[in-house]
């Protein structure tokens, strides 16, 4: 018999690479002020690596009410599941006024955006019905489809056509069972950056009979003429039965919500374990959401800046000839091609010689050759940050292209 534990000595899931990537590749440290310049290993770098879109997660206005909340109410008020004894005025207020924005009967608040999910698919769902959901799913769909008992089928990322294929089969297969269908997707995907074809998908219900969810954590504060987000962006939002976000990107915060019908609201209140078994939002955050979206509504300079940002920097570099692939978000995508050794290699160039830190994904992320450098840009980031990583760009690409970055692991200064 095998130790429990002997299979996890010196293996985390991506073996040596891991140990050798940790504090610099993976669980790197930024330190000082949210912002568009942070530290990192003792120097400044221009930051790429934010949800903060509008910058709202360090705004002045903001520390200043998230502080008098603090000292108000203390970090642990309200104690309790919000169905026991977690439950205030000020969450329902939240919740009035989430619904209002994003054009819904009711919201309820989640505590977190992962776990609210998990349970908004598992509660949506019995064993009679079929789920139809983009294979480039966030991980909190896909767990909460794991956890539940409904059957699922899968389309290939934003291709209505396969979809239709899948929903016909789902409908056959609700014809037996006497269950319902539900289709999944997301407002914006956040590793590539192209919206969910909502506008697309809503119109496959002149044919078919099903109810839409719409995970929009990207989209939410950054799409749509008010930042109501992905639905409003493709002027579908009444057709979403069910509409999520997390104070986690936009709102520069935690928690996050669900919003729908009334009816179908109620219910999940009632039934999300996530929520009902775990403590509610404390109150700093609901205050401070309450400031956070007061300032998204009523404050448009701070998407109007980050679009002006998103603009220039989508431009500039695909005019440098980079590949930003099909974003039609703020999240912008670099495409490049090597393997692991080599971007390590090309980062810790960024990081060292250009002091540009931004996210790498490799493989097994993605598959094996490809390299994602991925940007966010933001309401607080300059004109002169931008220009100075478009050529920061162009110049790393020449350099992996010419075969200058050796095949080694780079291990950064750490
Ligand atoms: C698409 C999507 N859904 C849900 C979540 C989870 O949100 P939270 O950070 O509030 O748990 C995220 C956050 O990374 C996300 O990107």
């Amino acid at each position: 018999m095998a130790d429990l534990f002997e299979k996890f000595k010196n293996k985390g899931s991506l073996g040596q690479y891991q140990q050798n990537a940790e504090g610099y590749y993976i669980f790197p440290k930024l330190e000082g002020e949210l912002s568009n310049r942070m530290m990192f290993q003792g120097k400044e770098r221009i930051v790429w690596s934010l949800n903060n879109y509008l910058g709202l997660g360090n705004h002045p206005e903001i520390r200043k009410v998230d502080e008098e909340a603090a000292r108000d109410y203390g970090l642990a008020y309200p104690m309790g599941a919000r169905m026991m004894s977690g439950h205030t005025d000020l969450h329902e207020k939240l919740e009035g006024q989430l619904a209002e924005f994003v054009s819904k009967e009711q919201a309820y608040l989640l505590n977190f955006g992962y776990q609210g999910m998990v349970s908004i698919v598992d509660s949506l769902l019995s064993r009679h019905d079929v789920a139809v959901y983009d294979a480039e799913c966030h991980a909190c769909i896909i767990d909460g489809l794991r956890m539940s008992t409904a059957h699922r089928y899968v389309f290939k990322h934003n291709d209505i056509s396969d979809l239709e294929k899948q929903i016909k089969r789902a409908i056959e297969k609700v014809g037996d069972t006497n269950g319902g269908v539900l289709v999944i997707t997301e407002g914006v995907y956040g590793m590539s950056g192209d919206q969910g074809r909502l506008k697309e998908i809503c119109e496959l219900r002149e044919k078919y009979d099903f109810r839409l969810l719409v995970d929009d954590a990207h989209g939410f504060g950054t799409l749509g003429e008010t930042g109501a987000g992905a639905g409003e962006e493709q002027d579908c939002q009444d057709e979403i039965d069910v509409y999520f976000s997390t104070f986690a990107k936009s709102m520069g915060s935690i928690g996050a919500f669900v919003a729908g019908d009334k009816e179908i609201i109620d219910y999940l209140k009632y039934s999300m374990r996530s929520q009902i078994f775990a403590k509610s939002l404390p109150m700093p955050l609901v205050v401070g959401n309450i400031k956070r979206l007061e300032m998204l509504r009523t404050q448009p300079e701070h998407k109007e800046r980050l679009w002006k940002n998103v603009n220039r920097l989508q431009s500039g570099l695909k005019e440098a000839g980079l590949d930003i692939g099909k974003t039609d978000s703020p999240v912008t995508p670099v495409f490049m091609h090597g393997g692991i050794n080599e971007a390590t290699n090309l980062t810790r160039d960024l990081r060292e010689n250009f002091n540009i830190f931004c996210s790498l994904v490799t493989y097994p992320v993605i598959p094996r050759g490809q390299i994602i450098l991925r940007l966010i840009p933001t309401a607080v980031h300059t004109f002169e940050d931008i220009d100075t990583t478009i050529a920061a760009f162009k110049e790393v690409k020449r350099k992996l292209v010419a075969k200058e970055y050796p095949n080694e692991f780079a291990l950064g200064t750490v």
